[in-house]
């Protein structure tokens, strides 16, 4: 846990500067435009600790796996993010002295993140080891108005001394993964240049091959009298060096603008040219328009996005830093990008995709951006689709059953942990879940016809081949798997494992009855293509109505699994602190013996099929499995205080969501170094609007039940729903409601019907 983040509304503040701090500043002050992102490394030279790290959406590379035990079923090889070609440097000599922070007297130093308009500022006053003392303001931004483009204005002054100036603005392409298994480099060159618009470096990734291609455009003095640059070259490397002699206090302004393209977007052999166009038109912009562009694409999110917390600025500027992540990670424009749990803010879960975006991220884009951004999240696992059936087939299933990945990049496995990679299976649930969420938030059912019915019923083979027939219990069971609780492996009759399955053979069936009655043509053509069967439907039918759920009578619950109740049951509560974190302090055969459990999981099936238990059932099994988790995913907290507030215990609603909230500003986990937790953000954002404000989505309607954290004066919420916008406000004494765009919307607050329109405000007294 730190505490060196200044409260702020809008910024995220560093002041002064300690280099053991520095890699998660690097990641708390990451950019990106959700094409691209950027850790918070320094322009210049620092020798000190730091994670260069720069990513392309969608660009990997494919490290050989490395396992100690090899299991037939593991992928040969991993596909990770690539750390690409790094686009910032810029190193300033003086008098022939490196500017390095690590090796200078710092005087002053300031990072800060700057949500509202979307750009990042560093200034910091130095002093050389020649004794002379240089300032520097240094910002940047990668632009979510045009996402191929990054921008530096970097700003230096020679306080009190003349000074021959060098400055070296490069592109590195000689860049590797921290966490390559073989300290392999996936990087190999494939052309330079340097001309009289700047440097270009074309690189290209071994294997995968994807080209990358970055043109830089640097000026440095003032545009009437540029300084020319000469070019220097080195392995995968192309700079230019500019010469000038700086009076006294003179201030020198460098601006750096970047094109960075790829191979997803552009054919390959025309990335020079297509890099060069995008460049110039952005130099013809310049740095200050680009920023104006900058701060009006990001007006336009918060618009939509914003939550306004009031009496607690610490909480107001936790949420903020989380919707400006999520937004900076993913922005829906591309059905081949998806979101990582550290998005572009480091290498850890190899920027890959999780059951994290079905499970948590889609309910946040879904009300916060258009439609399609969500739907794309849905498309790019439609487009998965034949590598899910190949990945199934592999396992050794049949007949156009699909098993999603639990981790991937391009549709097929990339993990290689027996108990995660063929265990943790409920992954397929969440997935058809996310499409049964879109469909009811939007009412785009047509979306089964376009492409959801193909991974539904997908899906639901897969579950029926996966189940088996128990003789002795004359029930259908599900063997060998892994839950949510990552604390359990190899486990039978997971509950939330067999409860999703029976919920993805039901919507399957719900699915092929949708999609034959309102679109017959489509239906023809699709079941022809996948060879359905009615006798399919019939046997789904059996399954979901013999399956087998381990319960105990005596306390009313459901078991997380056969034999749970075996275990010495114990709760966190009987756990000296010195064994927490579990995970670093017990052995991992201990882990699997106790009764503790990383992450919700019945509870996981208690919160995606509420509607299914009265509050009572609820209230027991919170109350039986809550003391027992000790949430050591970031994805645990959320739902639990999602879950209190559901059984009205606001206090603790309130205490779980302030575990999520500033999990990465404060570093909780001791982890944010590694990249930030941007999927459970989502969660963040769940937990008050889901959580405080009770919002649901029932028969069409949106509804809210909400209530007011007591350590706040009030907060409010943005969000379009069916083509209206409205924000919501809840008082100490009263909810309001404003209409800001579109038709009118009928919604229930605590079964209340309301209306509102033509931007007017409704005042519900709900206190
Ligand atoms: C959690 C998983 C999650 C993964 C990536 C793990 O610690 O247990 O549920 O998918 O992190 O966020």
């Amino acid at each position: 846990m730190k505490n060196y983040i200044e409260p702020d509304e809008w910024k995220i503040i560093e002041s002064g500067f300690d280099p053991a701090l520095n890699r998660v500043s690097e990641s708390l002050f990451s950019i990106g435009n959700g094409k691209m992102g950027q850790r918070a490394n320094f322009e210049e030279t620092y020798s000190g600790p730091s994670l260069q790290g720069s990513y392309v959406g969608g660009i990997y590379c494919s490290d050989k796996t490395r396992v100690g035990w090899w299991k037939n079923g593991y992928p040969a090889t991993l596909d990770k993010v690539v750390n690409s070609t790094n686009w910032i440097g810029i190193d300033l000599l003086f008098d022939g002295e490196k500017l390095d922070l690590a090796k200078c007297r710092l005087q002053e130093f300031r990072r800060v993140l700057n949500m509202k308009e979307g750009f990042l500022e560093r200034t910091f006053r130095a002093e050389l080891a020649s004794g002379n003392a240089i300032t520097v303001t240094a910002q940047r931004f990668c632009s979510i108005a045009d996402d191929e483009i990054g921008a530096i204005r970097y700003t230096v002054q020679p306080i009190d001394f003349d000074t021959d100036l060098q400055v070296i603005s490069y592109l590195d392409g000689d860049i590797k993964n921290e966490d390559s298994n073989y300290d392999l480099k996936f990087w190999e060159f494939v052309a330079d240049e340097c001309d009289e618009l700047g440097i270009f470096l074309h690189a290209q990734t071994v294997k995968t091959g994807f080209h990358l291609g970055v043109y830089a455009h640097t000026a440095v003095g003032d545009t009437a009298h540029p300084c020319a640059g000469r070019m220097i070259r080195d392995k995968n490397y192309i700079g230019q060096v500019f010469e000038t002699s700086v009076a006294a206090n003179q201030e020198v302004v460098i601006e750096k603008t970047a094109a960075i393209l790829s191979s997803l977007n552009h054919d390959a052999n025309k990335l020079k040219a297509c890099a060069r166009g995008k460049l110039r038109g952005a130099i013809a912009k310049g740095f200050a328009q680009l920023k104006k562009e900058q701060a009006e694409a990001w007006a336009e999110k918060w618009e939509h996005s914003d939550i306004r917390i009031e009496g607690d600025v610490k909480a107001q500027q936790g949420i903020r830093f989380n919707i400006f992540q999520l937004f900076q990670t993913y922005t829906g424009t591309d059905p081949r990008l998806n979101i990582g749990p550290k998005g572009f803010t480091g290498e850890k879960y190899a920027g890959a995709t999780y059951w994290d975006t079905e499970a948590y991220c889609v309910p946040f884009y879904l009300a916060t951006a258009p439609q399609h951004v969500s739907r794309n999240l849905l498309v790019y696992r439609h487009r998965h689709l034949p590598q899910a059936i190949a990945n199934a087939a592999t396992l050794g299933f049949t007949d156009g059953a699909a098993l999603y990945p639990m981790v991937t990049m391009d549709g097929t496995e990339s993990h290689n942990e027996w108990e995660i990679t063929f265990e943790e299976i409920h992954r397929n649930g969440a997935i058809a879940l996310a499409i049964h969420h879109y469909i009811r938030y939007t009412g785009d059912a047509d979306y089964l016809a376009d492409h959801g019915l193909e991974v539904v019923v997908a899906i639901a083979r897969f579950w029926s081949q996966r189940v088996n027939w128990s003789e002795d219990k004359q029930r259908y069971v599900i063997l060998g798997v892994t839950g949510p609780n990552e604390y359990e492996n190899n486990v039978n009759n997971n509950w939330y494992t067999n409860t999703i399955a029976v919920w993805c053979l039901d919507y399957a069936k719900s699915a092929l009855q949708y999609v034959k009655a309102n679109h017959p043509t489509r239906y023809r053509e699709i079941t022809a293509a996948i060879s359905f069967a009615e006798e399919e439907r019939a046997h789904w039918d059996k399954i979901a109505s013999l399956m087998y759920y381990p319960y105990d009578e005596t306390r009313g619950i459901f078991l997380q699994q056969d034999g749970y109740l075996d275990k010495a049951q114990l709760t966190v509560s009987d756990l000296p602190a010195t064994d927490r974190p579990l995970n670093q302090r017990w052995s991992w055969d201990r882990i699997l013996r106790s009764c503790f459990i990383k992450q919700a999981d019945v509870l996981q099936g208690f919160y995606f099929f509420e509607d299914r238990f009265d509050h009572a059932t609820l209230q027991r099994h919170f109350d039986f499995y809550e003391p027992r988790t000790v949430h050591e995913s970031s994805l645990s907290p959320c739902i639990h205080s999602i879950l209190a507030a559901t059984l009205k215990d606001e206090q603790r609603a309130y205490e779980f969501y302030l575990r999520t909230a500033r999990l990465d500003l404060d570093d909780y986990n001791n982890d944010t170094e590694d990249g930030l937790h941007i999927t459970s953000m989502a969660g963040t954002w769940m937990g008050i609007v889901e959580g405080f404000a009770g919002m649901r989505i029932k028969d069409d309607t949106l509804c809210f039940d909400p209530f007011l954290p007591a350590a706040w004066h009030s907060f409010s919420f943005s969000i379009g729903f069916r083509g209206t916008a409205i924000t919501c406000t809840i008082r100490t004494t009263r909810m309001e409601v404003t209409h800001r765009a579109g038709p009118r919307l009928d919604f229930r607050v605590r079964d209340k019907p309301i209306q509102v329109e033509n931007q007017s405000t409704v005042v519900i007294d709900v206190f």
